[in-house]
């Protein structure tokens, strides 16, 4: 049987599955109103669509694993979202560095207020 679509489901967030044609570029159907993976380049270079993928699909080419071993040295699971093709069901696991680094900005915007408030209440 031949199938001509698959789905996209993100773990552990609100975003509901996506279901893709066959050969879909993630880069091309993936938004921030459809789901939680950030682009940068859209060229594989930047890094900052790294996830971690759970499904059978076709392994990372050379410059993909180039760039994944800077970002994700030895993580298996973790691939560029704007390099894969939907040839699978897959489920993303876990948003990588867009995520990451927001969640940091927010650590240090919150740290921030805390020294606000400490500042604050030692007056
Ligand atoms: S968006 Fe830059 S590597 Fe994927």
């Amino acid at each position: 049987m031949n199938q001509n679509t698959y789905n996209i489901s993100f773990s552990d967030t609100k975003y509901p599955t996506l279901a893709l044609e066959r050969d879909s570029q993630l880069s091309q159907h993936l938004t921030v109103q459809n789901s939680p993976v950030l682009f940068g380049c859209r060229t594989g270079i930047c890094g900052t669509c790294l996830v971690e993928v759970e499904g059978d699909i076709p392994p990372p080419n050379s410059e993909e694993l180039e760039i994944l071993e800077i970002f994700s040295p030895g993580n298996k699971q973790a691939r560029l979202a704007c390099q894969i093709k939907l040839t699978n069901n897959i489920k993303i696991i876990e948003e990588g560095r867009g995520k990451k680094e927001e969640g940091r900005r927010k650590e240090v915007r919150k740290e921030g207020k805390k020294e606000e408030k400490v500042d604050g209440d030692s007056l």
